[in-house]
């Protein structure tokens, strides 16, 4: 997608396939900044810093890290070592243990000398995987949006959607942006609610960003803003990406996504959730019970990063000195309050027929 006009990927590859570089969006609106990441630490550290972020994207990063990795040991040793390394990162995306196990079976049916080429190509792969996975995604969910337009021609179609879901969470396109960006992009008429979403901002920062590189008209929100505008007709869709769905369709998503998800409830607005099937985890059935919910820097809920008046970044305090504070980065959306699920192989019911139905392959 673009940033002032001119298109971007979050990550591309060195032409001699030695480092990977990536777009800094710790940085992200106020400086347009990038990094390269040479060793399997460097990609580990973009991840648990979130220099990198978004459920894909992290899946992605992770895949070159572990191809990284094969370059500094491809022994078997080397394989286990880097797989629970990068793991370690962040908890509760699916998509950065489905990158890792997929690297590690590639891997493991390879000869050691073989290995990096092997992995950093498959890393290619996977990324170009999500290109096409977020574009169907987006294909898929604007037809949900042309819907709802041709119900109320003559007004914008208004979406909210929290945190960032959109192509910097992934490689490209994003996953519950792309259907906007499509829909934009075929003449529908829309507005779209970001929610700023406290603590790190990424609605405010990102979010926001995105939009305004695309030209999509949209209005920042603070994050208990929005049962407001349900309650008074001003939103007709909630849209929102996910870091892991399970086999029964409950949907983990930036922290606040479920009072959003209620609200919308008790308003009669539908709430979708867009991913792709590497987000799903087959494994788990209660969303609320099992998915691991990262907590984070306490410092990230007790200060605030923005631009300051001097056109520096500045970090201040917002809490009294001493207050104690708490930062659950997801919360679980149950698959009660889901209207559908929107994936790259089309649209259906956040329950373990709808999903079985769109990937037979993980039936047993
Ligand atoms: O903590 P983050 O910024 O990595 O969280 C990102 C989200 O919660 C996104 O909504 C999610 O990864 C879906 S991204 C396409």
């Amino acid at each position: 997608m673009k940033i002032e006009g001119r298109h971007y990927r979050t990550l591309w590859p060195d032409a001699d396939d030695a480092r990977v570089h990536v777009i800094d969006q710790t940085r992200l609106p106020h400086r347009f900044e990038t990094r390269a990441l040479a060793t399997s630490a460097d990609a580990a550290r973009a991840i648990a810093d979130m220099i990198v972020r978004g459920a894909p994207l992290i899946g992605v990063v992770g895949a070159y890290g572990f191809a990284l990795a094969m370059g500094e040991d491809a022994s078997d040793a080397g394989v286990a070592e880097a797989h629970a390394k990068l793991l370690a990162t962040r908890p509760t995306a699916s998509n950065l243990r489905w990158a890792l196990d997929r690297q590690r079976t590639l891997a493991l049916g390879t000869p050691q000398a073989a290995r990096r080429a092997a992995c950093w190509a498959e890393a290619g792969e996977i990324a170009e995987e999500d290109v096409r996975f977020c574009e169907a995604i987006g294909a898929h969910g604007a037809r949900i949006i042309a819907e709802i337009a041709a119900k109320n021609p003559h007004r914008p179609v208004d979406i909210l959607t929290h945190c960032n879901a959109g192509w910097l969470a992934t490689i490209d396109w994003g996953t519950a942006l792309a259907p906007i960006y499509k829909a934009a992009r075929a003449g529908v008429a829309l507005h779209v609610w970001v929610d700023e979403t406290r603590p790190r901002n990424q609605g405010a920062s990102l979010t926001a960003f995105e939009l305004l590189g695309e030209n999509i008209p949209h209005t920042v929100i603070a994050d208990n803003a929005g049962g407001h505008l349900m309650q008074h007709g001003r939103v007709d869709m909630a849209l929102v990406g996910s870091d892991r769905v399970t086999a029964t369709g409950d949907v983990c998503n930036k922290i606040g996504t479920y009072l959003k998800a209620l609200a919308a409830h008790d308003n009669g607005v539908p709430f979708y959730a867009a991913m792709p099937g590497s987000t799903i985890d087959w494994t788990m059935r209660d969303g609320v019970r099992e998915i691991p919910i990262e907590q984070r820097a306490a410092r990230e809920v007790t200060h605030i990063s923005g631009l300051g008046a001097d056109g520096a970044i500045a970090t201040v305090q917002v809490t009294p000195t001493g207050s104690k504070a708490e930062n659950y980065a997801f919360d679980v959306t149950p698959a009660k309050y889901v209207t559908a699920l929107i994936t790259e192989r089309g649209l259906c019911a956040a329950s373990a027929d709808g999903l079985r139905g769109l990937y037979p392959e993980q039936s047993t």
